[in-house]
């Protein structure tokens, strides 16, 4: 593929990456080096432009570099390994609250058919939403600005369910009836306390239980001498799972 103007382009300098739209007259300038972006258009993703590389953004270049941020979102580390876990299928719909910046609504929406996501803070819902118009993401995701706890939602409706709020114990009632029969909820909480609430609300009405954490460690690459970061982003949030009983 061949980058046009109004492509977004992750420009790769050493170590650093910076996502940029190409915008005529634009350019980026790093330590006394530029990258002008019409230079850019008209490249193969891949090539070497003076001292950058171009690639096209993945969605975790988009997640981490392009999105947003008006919350505290679901680090690509956590979100694509809850998915896997909540199992879920091309053919599935998938229940979220709250949608917080439209972060895990964009992992959710790769991999299901549909995507119900609802956030009640006004704010945060239109920037969920013009990050994913900005990215062309999310065309399969319904958002509703609106509390899930008021929300009218179908019993029975969903094949799996995830949930980012501050107290999700006082939703596990309708969360259970909205899912369906042995389907997996998962929940991400920054603190273990949280999680000690939320485990003791589960049992009445999710089995298989499962708490952890995903600790994830960068490796330099220099292959003389590999060895680990010094630093790494130690804790994000500790993640729980449950199917649903009957
Ligand atoms: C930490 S953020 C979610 C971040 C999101 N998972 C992401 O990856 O971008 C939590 C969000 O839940 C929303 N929220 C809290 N309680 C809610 C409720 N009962 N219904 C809908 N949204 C709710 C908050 O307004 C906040 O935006």
């Amino acid at each position: 593929m061949s980058f046009k103007e109004g492509d977004y382009v992750l420009i790769v300098h050493k170590d650093r990456k910076y996502l940029r739209k190409l915008v005529k007259g634009m350019s980026l300038n790093i330590r006394g080096h530029t990258i002008h972006f019409q230079d850019i258009v008209g490249k193969d993703e891949g090539q070497k432009i003076g001292e950058f590389f171009v690639f096209s953004p993945t969605l975790e270049d988009i997640i981490l570099l392009g999105f947003e941020r008006k919350t505290q979102i679901v680090y690509p580390k956590d979100a694509f390994y809850i998915a896997f876990k909540l199992g879920i299928k091309p053919t599935d719909r998938v229940l979220e609250f709250g949608t917080g910046s439209g972060a895990m609504s964009a992992v959710l929406s790769f991999l299901a058919k549909e995507v119900w996501t609802y956030e009640a803070d006004t704010n945060f819902y239109n920037n969920a939403l013009k990050n994913w118009e900005r990215f062309g993401l999310c065309y399969n995701v319904k958002a509703f600005n609106e509390n899930f706890l008021s929300a009218f939602v179908e019993e029975n409706s969903f094949d799996a369910c995830f949930v980012d709020v501050k107290e999700p114990w006082e939703y596990l009632e309708k969360v259970w009836k909205v899912l369906k029969g042995g389907k997996v909820c998962a929940f991400v909480l920054p603190t273990t306390n949280q999680v000690s609430k939320l485990l003791s609300h589960m049992q009445a009405f999710f089995a298989d239980l499962q708490v952890f954490e995903i600790l994830l460690r960068h490796y330099k690459t220099n292959p003389e001498r590999l060895r680990p970061y010094d630093q790494m982003i130690a804790h994000t949030a500790y993640v729980v799972f449950g199917r649903k009983r009957m």
